[in-house]
């Protein structure tokens, strides 16, 4: 018997979690893993917060927070929020803990041992203003292979490219906006090169990987690997245990994928069955299947088997089911650029089966797909009305015709057989379409089915034959109870809760796929009270989400704001440092801003009310937990308050005297 250990990728703890981090990696592995559980397959799903590397020390850096601060507030929140999704880990671990450094050590030392790690010397950026190196995303600058000006020191977020920041076009420090210059600095290398042969022999074992997959590779493959460094120089991450690396770190993404098993090793220590993960990761009758988004291609399918390989007698994955992007409006959802919905912002105001039913059908598994409420809304009311309906029509009608009970039906008759043979092929259809990872076809299947029902219950009258034929009657109550109790298996892994209320209203909780499409309820069997399973929604409904983030329940004032909802903009007093022009734009200038101890960058539209020597020095009130903002590619992180009299009178305010940078207003 082969057993499942299903991953989704670790999402970085920068920030609340997203509906494009559910739609990519998680949610379709969840609903995966469900399927599979009710396959009664042995299955263990792992994943966990990547709590190191650049992306969350700019973000401690812009909250002026320390980021393991950061780490600890986005762990439990987007550990909260996928729970609130019903995303079913096994285990939601973090890479934060002492278990996983000495994991990662203790690999990196392996790999160092057997030379698959060199030291060397190379050129790395580093910023004169700034006075510091430049690792990964503390540049920005120009894809050179596809152009995109979203690229950032370590990979396009366009095209995916792995990139070193020395290849970036124009590049510039993505903290100050000037120009980096290439600095001598000592460094350990993967030596990718050595696995190339290896790795086009194991890849070539899987033709049947999806095409992205396999492109990406084979774009890698095709260019030859060359080594690359697993180091950085930064503060923030588990130190390279090497004498005379202080003040180096493991690249973020060497250990987060070694995550997996520290994540796998923390589950069973849990269950005091330490040596339990053994099992998972070393028997070579694990599939291990790995859910992530295009970006992460190259270090699952790439990096990860070459260091697994390094390392020796761990299994490599078995399928890797990447996804394209969820995009709003042609973007992507990111939450460094702060375009994003979050789930906490849904989850506030609807349930969470519609968003993943939605989510499922739209799912970006091919191609990129465009969110949108309307389109949301649609799929919304088709669950309400074709799903949700055809179940509220049975049970109500069971409980006002037959007292609450399966009523015993007549003989079946062809209409049944073929009803029941309908399900029966729908489920094997979907159990192809979900192992071959065709999930969102699958979704469509069980939709297709539930308009059946609604067809059947149409075509049969019940509300007829209630008068003058109660056994017919009977026999469609029976029928159609049946068909909820199928529904509710097949519909199981993509909208949980919906399909566990159901459980409630049938009576019937048991949970196993070959059994859609039997008689599982018995003539004369007690069900559990009518309810009503979704609600549908009209036009405009999201609105909700947007007039009233957050406010709670003291929002019933409208147009007032909260008391809470008012302290939670946090203003300081500053002091303007620096002044400087920003390059191309002739209203803007980029201040730097003390604010106690800390210097902000504050991109302000000032230079046609002020000079900058009427700047220097003088004393601000700065928002400071803006979201922050690229403005004509320079960071801005808060705003600068004024008065505004019109466009020839706009003035700063002024704290007074006495007050000190980093003062709190309230
Ligand atoms: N944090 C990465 C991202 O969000 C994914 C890391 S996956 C891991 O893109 F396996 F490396 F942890
Ligand atoms: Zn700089």
């Amino acid at each position: 018997m082969p057993r499942y250990l299903v991953t989704s990728a670790l999402p970085y703890a920068n920030g609340p979690a997203h509906l494009g981090h559910l739609a990519g990696a998680y949610l379709p592995a969840d609903i995966y893993v469900r399927f599979l559980r009710m396959c009664g397959e042995d299955v263990l799903y792992i994943s966990g917060s990547d709590e190191h590397g650049v992306p969350i020390t700019i973000k401690a850096e812009q909250l002026g927070m320390t980021p393991r601060e950061v780490v600890d507030k986005y762990h439990e929140v987007i550990k909260r929020d996928f729970e609130a999704f019903g995303i079913s880990f096994d285990n939601f671990s973090r890479t934060e803990r002492p278990e996983h450094y000495g994991f990662a050590r203790e690999a990196f030392l392996d790999l160092l041992k057997k030379n698959h790690i060199t030291e060397k010397s190379m050129k790395q950026f580093r910023c004169d203003e700034c006075g510091r190196f430049l690792p990964d995303r503390y540049v920005r600058g120009t894809c050179p292979q596809c152009g995109s000006s979203n690229a950032r020191g370590d990979q396009c977020d366009d095209c995916g490219a792995w990139l070193d920041a020395l290849e970036l076009v124009d590049p510039v420090c993505s903290i100050c906006g000037s120009t980096p210059v290439p600095m001598e600095t000592t460094h350990w290398f993967l030596r990718l090169d050595c696995f190339q042969e290896w790795l086009e022999e194991w890849l070539s074992g899987h033709p049947e990987w999806k095409n992205n997959v396999l492109n990406y590779c084979r774009g890698w493959m095709d260019k030859g690997l060359r080594e690359r460094a697993i180091t950085r120089d930064l503060d923030w991450g588990i130190p390279v245990p090497v004498e005379g690396a202080e003040g180096k770190v493991l690249y973020v993404w060497f250990e987060a994928l070694l995550g997996y098993i520290s994540g796998t090793i923390e589950y069973f220590e849990k269950k005091g069955d330490p040596d339990g993960w053994k099992k998972y990761w070393k028997d070579p009758e694990t599939r291990l299947v790995q859910f992530i988004g295009k970006d992460n291609i190259v270090f699952h399918a790439v990096i990860q088997p070459a260091i697994l390989h390094g390392l020796g007698g761990y299994v490599q994955p078995w399928n890797i089911p990447a996804n394209e992007y969820l995009n709003i409006k042609g973007e992507k959802f990111s939450t460094s650029r702060g375009t994003a919905i979050w789930l906490k912002d849904y989850l506030a105001h609807f349930p969470p089966d519609p968003m993943r039913y939605a989510l499922a059908i739209n799912a970006p598994e091919n191609r990129d797909t465009d969110f949108s409420w309307d389109e949301f809304r649609a799929r919304n009311n088709e669950l309400a009305d074709v799903f949700g309906n055809f179940i509220n029509r049975t049970m109500k009608f069971a409980h006002h015709t037959f007292g609450g009970e399966v009523p015993s039906p007549g003989p079946a008759g062809d209409e049944e057989r073929r009803l029941m043979e309908a399900i029966a092929a729908t489920r094997d259809e979907m159990e192809k379409l979900m192992r071959g990872f065709n999930l969102k076809a699958a979704c469509l299947k069980a939709m297709d089915l539930a308009r059946e029902g609604n067809r059947y219950f149409d075509r049969n009258r019940p509300w007829e034959t209630a008068k003058n034929n109660e056994r017919a009657c009977a026999t469609t109550i029976y029928y159609s109870l049946q068909f909820v109790d199928a529904l509710r298996i097949l519909f199981a892994p993509f909208v949980p809760f919906s399909s566990a209320k159901i459980g409630d209203m049938l009576g019937k909780h048991e949970l196993l796929w070959k059994k859609a499409g039997l008689e599982n309820l018995e003539p004369g069997h007690a069900l559990g009270r009518p309810e009503i399973l979704l609600d549908k929604l009209k036009k405009g409904f999201e609105k909700v989400m947007y007039e009233a983030p957050e406010t709670g329940k003291d929002s019933g004032d409208a147009g007032k704001v909260s008391y809470d909802s008012f302290m939670k903009m946090e203003m300081r007093v500053g002091r303007i440092v620096e002044v400087h022009d920003v390059k191309g734009a002739d209203k803007l200038y980029r201040l730097l801003v003390d604010m106690g101890g800390r210097t902000r960058q504050v991109v302000a539209g000032m230079k046609p009310y002020y000079t900058p020597e009427e700047l220097q020095g003088r004393k601000v009130v700065v928002l400071v937990n803006l979201q922050p903002a690229r403005i004509r590619g320079v960071e801005s992180n808060g705003m600068i308050l004024a008065s505004d009299g019109g466009s020839d009178r706009v003035r700063l305010l002024q704290p007074a005297e006495d007050a000190a940078p980093g003062d709190r207003i309230r």
